[in-house]
């Protein structure tokens, strides 16, 4: 049996209609619980709590309020780039293509792009990869407005999903990575994540991703602390849940939401600050943690880059650019790159 196909073995396939597909690990990665995770990142000097903890059901709807905010300017002006874009970017395609999307969506960007694609093509092949089960809801969802759709859902990591996709077969690969998730990785880890998509495309596949752009620190701030408080109730969120699920005594009213654009390292950094001197109590992480006024929890970065930069990191992670567009006030980028 050769390589390929063994590897596939390892993931069991669903099959729900003749449009629609899973593929899911049959042994999933052992991943630290929820529980481990918080025991050991509150208990380090530097606090910090995992930026994936924002994402249950109520941070993922405050995340879609703070998506329509009038200060959080990225996924508007995204929506606005792919609009823009969509007769130049139909000129790099052709029937053989098929999507691959890092994140499941069923959203206005992904449509956009299932938009250009139903200019040429009758039947559309489209693989979201994710994580997260939520990539069942999302895919029924565009399945139900798109009827020439064929969905492969692939529920896992974004990288063993890109290997099962190197291993599938040898259809052409838009791949997709908006809305500036790449921005929440360090430089590190940004690197190593390019070089992996690197390694499994084609010569002839293409790799969009949408890049936060450096602007003015007022703006970049208020996009990360808006005027209704959205932004707050979405970082402070993170507590509850571990009240809910860990049972802790987390009193949020003791905690306030910061955001710091750093110039230097050219990131927004959110934290959770400590108002008083308190100690927590985290039942099922066996954690009491004590913290002291003004001191601060870490829960995400988001980097922001220049034009130049984005071309020197993608030239050395051996892609060769075929555009960057950007919106009129220059706030937000998309990169359309291929492999050296
Ligand atoms: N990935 C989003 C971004 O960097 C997430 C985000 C938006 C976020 N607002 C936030 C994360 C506030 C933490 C706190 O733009």
């Amino acid at each position: 049996m050769n390589e390929t196909i063994q590897k596939n073995l390892q993931y069991k396939k669903y099959v729900i209609d003749s449009n629609l597909e899973y593929f899911k690990p049959h042994s999933t990665k052992i991943e630290k619980t929820f529980a481990e995770d918080v025991s050991f990142s509150l208990n380090q000097n530097s606090k910090f709590i995992s930026p994936k903890y924002f994402y249950d059901k109520k941070g993922s709807e405050l995340f879609e309020k703070i998506c329509d905010l009038p200060e959080y300017y990225p996924t508007r002006t995204e929506i606005q780039i792919l609009k823009k874009i969509k007769p130049d970017l139909q000129k790099y395609l052709d029937d053989s293509f098929r999507i691959v999307e890092l994140g499941s969506g069923s959203s206005v960007k992904t449509r956009l792009i299932l938009d250009v694609f139903s200019n040429f093509q009758r039947r559309i092949d489209y693989f979201p990869i994710d994580i997260s089960e939520i990539l069942t809801e999302s895919s029924e969802l565009l399945q139900k407005d798109y009827d020439q759709l064929h969905i492969t859902g692939i529920v896992d990591t974004y990288e063993g999903g890109l290997e099962f996709i190197e291993n599938y077969d040898n259809k052409k690969n838009l791949i997709i990575f908006l809305g500036s998730s790449f921005g929440n990785f360090s430089p590190k880890e940004g690197k190593i994540f390019l070089e992996k998509i690197n390694s499994v495309m084609k010569k002839s596949d293409l790799f969009l991703i949408g890049l936060d752009l450096v602007k003015n620190k007022k703006i970049l701030e208020q996009a990360y602390d808006d005027s209704q408080g959205v932004t707050a109730k979405f970082n402070l969120n993170v507590l509850s849940r571990i009240n809910d699920e860990l049972d802790a005594d987390f009193d949020l009213t003791n905690f306030k939401h910061v955001a710091m654009y750093n110039e230097k390292d050219q990131r927004v950094e959110m934290y959770l600050k400590s108002l008083v001197n308190q100690s927590v109590i985290i039942s099922k992480a066996n954690l009491s943690l004590k913290m002291s006024q003004d001191e601060l929890i870490h829960t995400e970065h988001s980097h922001k880059y220049t034009i130049s930069q984005i071309q020197e990191m993608m030239k050395d992670a051996g892609f060769e650019i075929k555009e960057i567009w950007q919106d009129s006030q220059k706030l937000f980028s998309l990169t359309l790159v291929s492999k050296l």
